[in-house]
């Protein structure tokens, strides 16, 4: 036992003693090297998930209020935010639900949730489960009408989910904006649905007929029912088109707003 710290010192001054080339001493450098590398990773990690939290939902922000027509590049975001009015939506029945609180809410949780989501079978949006409760945000006027709704909404076009919101004006019927604020469709081609001269093309187009059937349609030619249901799909993106033409259709739809936009049109909202 007395001889302990010799033995050890000796291990330490045998390793020490190696050539620089040898195996051991390589393993040995290596795996020390690996090791603080991830300790350093996973600290940076955790110490910057919370301003990664506060940006994602700022960048949030700056999406609903360009859908809506009132960013304002410079000023704060918090508070131009604090002009809509967040609401957790049932889409089964289309009106507002006291169930959750929509500053708490996880729309993105909640579509995975069993008791929160369904499973889908006929899937044109290519999500495989859907949220029954939505958070949806309401931007009023002066008198303290409706002026917009701004519902988000996803699906899948080429190569990734597209997550975006459409703002619907107080009618229920006319597309006030059209954005995307994450995808992963290739730039150039499916990522130009972030091309300004392309979401232009959805402003003041209609959803549905006079006959409540819903049109809106991104397509190559325009719909039998009229341009003004139409929205030229993005050449060289077929693709990303016919996805974001099912998506916006199975939003709008009678399994997505459909009952919500219903009482809107008849006030009741
Ligand atoms: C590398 C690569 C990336 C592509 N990315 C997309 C895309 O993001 N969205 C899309 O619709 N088509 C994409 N395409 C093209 C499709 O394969 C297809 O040719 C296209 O959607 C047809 O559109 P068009 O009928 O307007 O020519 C890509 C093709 C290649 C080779």
């Amino acid at each position: 036992m007395p001889d302990q710290p010799e033995t050890r010192k000796g291990v330490i001054r045998r390793f020490l003693d190696m050539s620089p080339d040898s195996a051991p001493k390589t393993v040995f450098v290596a795996v020390a090297l690996c090791l603080v590398a991830s300790m350093i990773v996973s600290a940076t990690a955790v110490a910057l998930r919370p301003l990664q939290e506060v940006n994602a939902l700022k960048d949030k922000q700056v999406n609903i209020l360009q859908v809506a027509g009132i960013y304002q590049p410079g000023e704060d975001v918090a508070d131009a935010f604090a002009a809509f009015e967040a609401h957790v939506l049932d889409l089964d029945t289309g009106q507002f639900t006291d169930k959750f609180d929509p500053a708490e809410f996880d729309d993105r949780a909640a579509a995975d949730d069993p008791q929160t989501s369904v499973e889908l079978e006929d899937d044109p949006a290519g999500i495989g489960r859907q949220a029954r409760y939505v958070t949806i945000y309401l931007l009023r006027n002066d008198s303290g009408g409706v002026d917009k709704v701004i519902l988000p909404l996803h699906g899948y076009g080429l190569w990734s989910t597209l997550y975006g919101y459409i703002a619907v004006e107080n009618d229920g019927n006319t597309i006030y904006g059209l954005q995307f604020y994450d995808h992963a469709e290739t730039p150039g081609l499916g990522a130009e649905v972030d091309n300004p001269r392309w979401k232009a093309l959805w402003s003041g187009k209609k959803l549905a007929d006079e006959n409540g059937d819903l049109q809106i349609t991104v397509a190559k030619t325009p719909p039998p029912a009229g341009r003004e249901y139409y929205v030229d799909a993005l050449s060289g993106a077929t693709l990303t088109s016919r996805g974001v033409d099912a998506l916006v259709r199975f939003w709008l739809g009678e399994r997505g707003y459909g009952p919500f936009l219903e009482n809107l049109k008849a006030g009741d909202i």
